[in-house]
């Protein structure tokens, strides 16, 4: 276990790491940010945004919380999703779930552990939603898995219904939705193929990335 102290050494050694390589890195990004994309992934320890896709500090807009959820009525998700649109004009939006995700096990296992279980019953919603889809498989571990999937797909769908990106594609603004998932046991991410592009595209999109089809390509 390190220390705190040892956590601000680090640090030093980090930031003398970066000035070395570039002695006005950290002055310029004191003037601005300007990154093109926006995470929106789980508080998971083992997913670290920026590390995942080699960004540097000033190239990631993020947003965390337990199990990368889109709630309606979440103002602090809502307000990171409207400035990152409307201010700093972000071309994608990027649903990043994770398999062998804690807060979808506790979703799918109906486990008890305190206020966190009114956050995951969204995830709960998910896989009602998707009853038919997940009684179909029968490994434990897949149907984990799965509902980690479809659980970014209707995150990426909430994503899309919400007024700033309505309104956003209204204006023709060009901003794109996507759906990843990232692999703990191999370090990579997935495309689940769930891009969203403007309104119009919506709907099909949607029903292909619940489609049958869809479900065996993911697991061949
Ligand atoms: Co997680």
């Amino acid at each position: 276990m390190k220390t705190l102290q040892q956590l601000i050494y680090s640090n030093r050694r980090w930031a003398e790491w970066i000035s070395a390589r570039d002695p006005n890195f950290f002055q310029k990004l004191a003037d601005q940010q300007n990154p093109q994309y926006l995470w929106i992934g789980c508080s998971d320890s083992r997913v670290p945004a920026n590390e995942i896709v080699g960004l540097m500090p000033g190239e990631l807009f993020v947003h965390r919380n337990v199990a990368n959820v889109v709630v309606h009525t979440d103002l602090n998700c809502l307000s990171v999703i409207q400035y990152a649109v409307d201010v700093l004009k972000v071309t994608d939006i990027i649903i990043v779930g994770h398999y062998r995700c804690g807060g979808v096990k506790s979703a799918l296992m109906r486990e008890k552990q305190g206020l966190i279980d009114n956050w995951l019953r969204h995830v709960q919603d998910v896989m009602v939603k998707h009853e038919r889809i997940l009684a179909k498989i029968e490994g434990f571990t897949e149907k984990w898995d799965r509902l980690c999937e479809l659980n970014v797909v209707e995150q990426v769908l909430n994503v899309c219904q919400t007024t700033v990106l309505q309104e956003a594609w209204e204006r023709r603004q060009d901003v794109t939705v996507h759906g990843w998932v990232y692999g703990i046991e191999d370090g990579l991410v997935h495309d689940l193929g769930f891009s969203v592009t403007n309104q119009e595209e919506l709907t099909a999109a949607y029903r292909n990335a619940i489609s049958e089809e869809r479900q065996k390509v993911v697991w061949e």
